[in-house]
């Protein structure tokens, strides 16, 4: 069964889930300005998410579907979107009850998110859900270099949770508006809990005695290392150095029961696992010591010798499940809402668990640590002698082995199945679109509807996230980057009959499409959010779920073949995730100036999807898209 993740809502057994701007290119991404200030009083300034228009929703959703169902497809769901939207009919009411809601609580949308995006979805949280980070390789490839390395991580994260401690974390801007910090404020010192049916976050920093150590897991093995000195001040890299030498040799064994390996797996079976786990009581300390921590570090063993052209692709791979049990993914805590993972020949980045935030917050975190390390090291002062890290126990039963097995050989089959491919467009990057006057994500997106066309000469329902950020708990919505105006384009490029010209001005269209989209979701006046908060509104009063939910072209429109995601940073890094649906791609980009990072993945399983292809084909349609400017005269405007 597939779930709903952040980027997708699609077939669920149970609910079934899941302004005025400025003009678009003035509407910058993150990090553009940023000032200090305290959190609370910044984030009451905030607006509060708003419920569009019901009428304007109904009819944007039906030109959303224009370009991916037929037309008698169509015709029927008009018909039913008439029928809902009538005066006094099911969708006023639904409406009513979601303005309601508005006014009652600070963000209609997010616990529901949260719960039906995240916690009730029951897929692993590996692959499907949690994304992963690749930095770029760094310079070591020895012990000693990890551990230097990781050392200077834990400083440069401590040094950034020093920010959030004092609320004096700088509040991010776009397009002129301050954005939410919420998200900031949830990802250290938590953790996924799973349940019997449902998952929960549980959020250590918030409680009275907030958490001081962080969880080390070497060789299978897990730690408890302290990172403050009893006066409050963090521990140095120096110390650190000695404290992660300690904890790696004393765990060189590498024959121990992988416990980490069962944080993979479906999440009602972890449920089960995790029942039988804790019933004995080291069991249970080991792992609450794990969830307690302000963050998870994985230092890597080997992973597979590859050539340089593949090496990026096995870095995704680390980052996203470990490469399965004979490698790192039983190196890891998944449940945990950040884990920085290094590896012994330079390979580094992070797997983060999507509950508590998007990517953007986790890169500037990462940016932030990564700037950190790259700063020469400060002489220390003398050391002081310091605690031995605490090793963390499991008692392994017969049963819990059991556990064990069968999540190594599920998490070995998923590994097997995931295709992953990292290209590096190393043409040009977001100067290209900018020098032809036009939004650069617009264009990717565009050059991704043209790659799919060529390949399947069809569209196909594509989501892109878009920040909600500017309203307080914000979130994401769906930017639908296939619209009948990239239908046009994509359609005509290849088509011989037409002048370039023409398909210039096409493409000019569908980029401007493209744009307006977002500028409307982001303004949070987008349809998908709104469409799931009358479903929620529907479940949560018991009325019969309205037919347009029923519908199979609303199945469709939620069965993303492509789900895509713009993650930019100052790092040269890329962010990495599964597809959302057996038939589909993931795709996750981060344009720089003058190059471009792809991540695209698919499933072996499905004989019509290849990630290389894909790739492939979005390098020759950049290409041909620019080639195309180029040469036409319009380009010169
Ligand atoms: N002419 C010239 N320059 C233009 C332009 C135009 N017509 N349109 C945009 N630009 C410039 C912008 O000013 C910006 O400049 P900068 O590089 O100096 O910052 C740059 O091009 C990029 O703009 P654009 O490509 O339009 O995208 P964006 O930065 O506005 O981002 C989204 C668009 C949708 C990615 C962003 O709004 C967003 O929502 N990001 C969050 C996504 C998210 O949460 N992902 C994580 C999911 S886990």
């Amino acid at each position: 069964m597939w779930g709903i993740c952040s980027r997708t809502m699609v077939k669920v057994g149970m609910a079934k889930p899941c302004g005025l701007m400025k003009p678009c290119h003035l509407v910058k991404p993150v990090s553009v300005t940023r000032v200090s200030g305290r959190y609370l009083t910044h984030q009451k300034g905030l607006p509060s998410l708003p419920v569009p228009p019901l009428q304007q929703t109904c009819e944007r959703y039906i030109s959303a579907l224009e370009p991916i169902v037929e037309v008698d497809e169509l015709k029927h769901t008009k018909e039913l979107v008439d029928e809902f939207q009538k005066a006094g009919g099911v969708g006023e009411r639904l409406q009513r009850g979601l303005e309601k809601r508005a006014r009652s609580t600070e963000n209609w949308l997010s616990e529901w998110w949260v719960q039906v995006a995240y916690l009730d979805y029951r897929l692993p949280v590996v692959v499907h859900s949690s994304p992963g980070l690749v930095l770029p390789r760094m310079n070591f490839s020895d012990k000693q270099g990890q551990i230097r390395f990781a050392a200077k991580l834990i400083a440069g994260v401590l040094d950034f949770k020093m920010m959030i401690d004092n609320e004096t974390l700088p509040v991010e801007y776009m397009g002129g508006k301050s954005l939410c910090m919420n998200q900031y404020y949830e990802v250290l010192s938590s953790c996924r809990v799973p349940g019997l049916k449902r998952d929960s976050v549980v959020n250590h920093a918030k409680r009275s005695t907030p958490p001081k150590h962080i969880a080390v897991v070497h060789n299978l093995q897990f730690y408890v290392l302290e990172v403050y000195n009893s006066d409050g001040t963090p521990l140095t890299a120096d110390e650190f150095c000695v404290q992660l030498e300690r904890i790696c040799s004393s765990s060189l064994q590498t024959d121990m029961e992988p416990v980490g390996i069962l944080t993979t797996q479906h999440r009602d079976a972890w449920g089960r696992a995790y029942v039988t786990l804790t019933q004995d009581k080291t069991n249970k300390e080991s792992v609450s010591a794990i969830q307690r921590s302000i963050f998870t570090l994985c230092l890597d063993g080997a992973m597979p010798q590859v050539s340089d052209e593949t090496y990026r692709s096995y870095a995704a791979i680390q980052m996203l499940h470990g490469g399965g049990s004979q490698w790192n993914s039983g190196n890891r805590w998944f449940d945990k809402t950040l884990q920085f993972i290094i590896g012994e020949d330079g390979t580094c980045g992070a797997n983060y668990e999507h509950a508590p935030a998007e990517g953007p917050p986790i890169v500037a975190l990462i940016d932030h640590v990564v700037e950190y390390t790259r700063k020469p090291d400060i002489t220390s002062t003398p050391m002081v002698p310091l605690p031995m890290p605490q090793k963390l126990h499991f008692n392994i039963t017969p049963e819990i082995k059991k556990d064990i097995e069968k999540a190594q050989h599920a998490m070995n089959i998923l590994a097997q199945d995931l295709d992953m491919r990292v290209m590096v467009f190393g043409h040009f990057g977001k100067n290209v679109p900018k020098t032809h006057k036009m939004s650069p994500d617009a264009f990717i997106q565009m050059a991704l509807q043209l790659a799919y066309y060529r390949m399947y000469q069809c569209c196909c329902a594509t989501y892109e996230s878009a920040s909600q950020r500017m309203f307080r708990l914000g979130r994401t919505d769906t930017i639908r980057s296939a619209s009948s105006a990239s239908a046009t384009f994509v359609k005509a490029f290849d088509d011989p009959s037409k002048q370039n010209i023409e398909k210039v001005d096409l493409m000019v269209k569908a980029v401007n499409a493209h744009r307006s989209y977002t500028t409307m979701a982001i303004s949070g006046q987008a349809i998908d959010r709104h469409l799931l908060g009358l479903k929620m509104v529907a479940v949560e009063e018991n009325l019969s779920i309205p037919d347009i939910y029923t519908d199979t072209t609303y199945a469709k429109a939620l069965h993303y073949k492509l789900s895509t995601s713009q993650v930019p940073s100052k790092t040269d890094c890329i962010m990495c995730f599964g597809p959302i649906v057996p038939d589909g791609y993931g795709v996750c980009y981060n344009p720089m100036n003058d190059h471009i990072n792809f991540a695209v993945s698919s499933f072996n399983t499905c004989k019509d999807t290849n990630a290389a292809h894909l790739a492939q084909a979005v390098e020759g349609a950049l290409l041909d898209m620019r080639t195309l400017l180029e040469q036409s005269p319009r380009a010169k405007l």
